[in-house]
């Protein structure tokens, strides 16, 4: 792990292997750069992979101010000033970290080679996605972390992959504070509405999504498909909502093959 201290003093750490253009990978909720474990190892061969703890989670402090999907594409940003990275990069987030790679889409374009939103969605939380966010803040403050993945387990995994994946869940999401926790939880519910910005995005953009991803379907990546000019959709078979976990010889395939492409 290594971490960098940006100009607002927050700390943010990250992992990284390989050389080449700049794979970034935002992590999903509640989870941290661990996530990306089977992508550093993988990807590493053919791009700088750098897995980011996005402010709150892993090894990287909280904000200050309350953390936002905004402010963490704003994090990113300071993140690349940080590290003197000064080349475009492609931006890959999971979910969350989706959410936060479609912010920073709009609010850092000039910085982007190239997009991939794996497992996620761009419209906002509707009434009912907003009431279930009031049972995870009370789940989270009576069960902390520990108790908010083992409730959402059964959703983010495919059936098959829970025997294989759902111990290194727990790992991951059991270290993270339940102060970031209901930071994030707060934000999920109050983020943007994402779906009016795809239209302007101009780099090359990869949608990934797992064939049975409950919580963000097949039909959420393909309304960002066909919202966002150029973009290709890839279906990750045998997968979830993790899907980089749960079949990352087929996530990795496709973000390699989208790698090459450019
Ligand atoms: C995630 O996997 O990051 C979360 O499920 C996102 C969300 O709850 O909206």
């Amino acid at each position: 792990m290594i971490t960098v201290t940006l100009r607002n003093k927050q700390s943010l750490s990250y992992d990284e292997a390989g050389q080449g253009p700049i794979l970034l990978l935002l992590h999903g909720f509640p989870l941290d750069r661990e996530m990306w474990r089977p992508q550093i190892v993988g990807l590493a061969s053919q791009a700088r992979v750098i897995a980011l703890d996005l402010p709150g989670f892993g090894g990287s402090s909280s904000e200050e101010t309350r953390f936002t999907i905004e402010s963490a594409a704003d994090s990113v940003a300071e993140f690349l000033l940080a590290t003197n990275i000064s080349e475009r990069v492609t931006l890959g987030g999971l979910s969350m970290g989706g959410y936060v790679a479609m912010a920073f889409a709009r609010r850092h374009p000039d910085r982007l080679r190239g997009l991939i939103l794996a497992d996620t969605r761009a419209e906002p939380d509707d009434e009912i996605a907003k009431a279930n966010r009031a049972k995870s803040i009370t789940l989270a403050q009576e069960k902390g972390a520990a108790g908010v993945i083992e409730a959402m387990i059964p959703k983010l995994l495919a059936p098959e992959n829970i025997a294989s994946c759902a111990e290194d869940l727990r790992r991951i999401a059991s270290r993270q504070s339940t102060a970031s926790v209901l930071n994030a939880i707060a934000a999920l519910r109050d983020r943007p509405d994402a779906k009016p910005g795809l239209k302007s995005i101009a780099v090359p953009t990869l949608v990934i999504v797992g064939d049975q991803d409950a919580v963000t379907p097949p039909s959420f990546a393909e309304a960002i498909a066909h919202e966002t000019p150029g973009s290709k959709l890839v279906v990750i078979p045998g997968a979830g909502h993790m899907s980089n976990l749960e079949n990352p010889a087929a996530f990795n395939e496709a973000v390699s093959q989208f790698l090459q492409s450019r």
